[in-house]
């Protein structure tokens, strides 16, 4: 097969990160076993993002759903995102990967936020390559959370009322300064979307994987890329028009 076009490669990957419980349950281990096996993925998937050029990298790690789980795992959860954040710095800045966050971090227990906020700010100068983790996110309540802003905007005066443009309302939500997924992957066997970039993946291609995310290698990312490549993505033009572009 021939390699790909650059402008058939995806820029933007995303992950619904599923499995981890499953993977633990398998083999006779409490589910936090999964999840610590889950952020060593995370480690080896980041890397193999760059390597196989991605520019942005997002990994659906925490949903708003979330919380709703046994408080002990929640809390195992928080901790070991605490504990990753505080081992990464070092490799963020070596490997110069930028750190970015979606979701409502706030909400986050505050050793984790001052984790986040540190990395966050450390490693702001990198321009390559951007690991973005979803973190508390839910797309409706980031919906929820734009109109919030638009609506404070228009009063405000730096939107205008009554008109309605998707270029204006995007700006409110939390990708405004990333540009939309091309690639949106769900490991686990699990074929739903739960909550992630409904709006953002309007026009992403989907990738489902049964290998559960422990066990997501570097090779299941670059099949889920190749079979990316193979796609058409038509946008709602036709084939004949994708293909002969307009002189
Ligand atoms: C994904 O693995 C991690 C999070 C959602 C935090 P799960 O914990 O959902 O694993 P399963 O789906 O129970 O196997
Ligand atoms: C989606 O996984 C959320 C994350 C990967 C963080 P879930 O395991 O929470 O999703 P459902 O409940 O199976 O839809
Ligand atoms: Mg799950």
């Amino acid at each position: 097969m021939p390699p790909p076009s650059p402008d058939k490669f995806p820029t933007h990957a995303a992950i619904i990160m599923d499995g981890n419980g499953r993977w633990a349950k398998q083999r006779g281990l409490p589910r936090i076993e999964g999840h610590r096996r889950g952020v060593e993925t995370v480690r080896q998937v980041t890397e193999a993002g760059r390597e196989l050029g991605l520019r942005t990298l997002t990994l659906y790690a925490f949903s708003v759903e979330n919380w709703k789980r046994p408080p002990d795992e929640v809390g195992a959860l928080m901790g070991l995102l605490e504990f990753y954040l505080q081992k990464e710095l070092n490799t963020f800045i070596k490997n110069r990967i930028r750190l970015r966050t979606i979701g409502r971090t706030h909400e986050l227990p505050a050793g984790v936020q001052k984790h986040l906020n540190h990395t966050i700010a450390e490693t702001a100068r990198f321009t390559d390559y951007t690991l973005v983790l979803a973190l508390n996110y839910g797309s409706r309540t980031e919906v929820a959370d734009a109109a919030r802003d638009y609506a404070a905007a228009v009063a405000a005066g730096r939107e205008t009322a009554g008109e309605s443009s998707w270029a204006a309302f995007n700006r409110y939500l939390y990708t405004s300064d990333l540009p939309d997924p091309d690639l949106i992957i769900r490991t686990s066997g699990e074929t739903r979307i739960s909550n992630f970039m409904l709006l953002q993946g309007a026009y992403a291609e989907f990738v489902f994987t049964p290998v559960l995310w422990p066990d997501f290698s570097k090779a299941d990312l670059a099949a889920a890329i190749a079979e990316y490549t193979r796609r058409e993505r038509r946008y709602g033009l036709t084939s004949e028009q994708v293909t002969t572009p307009a002189k």
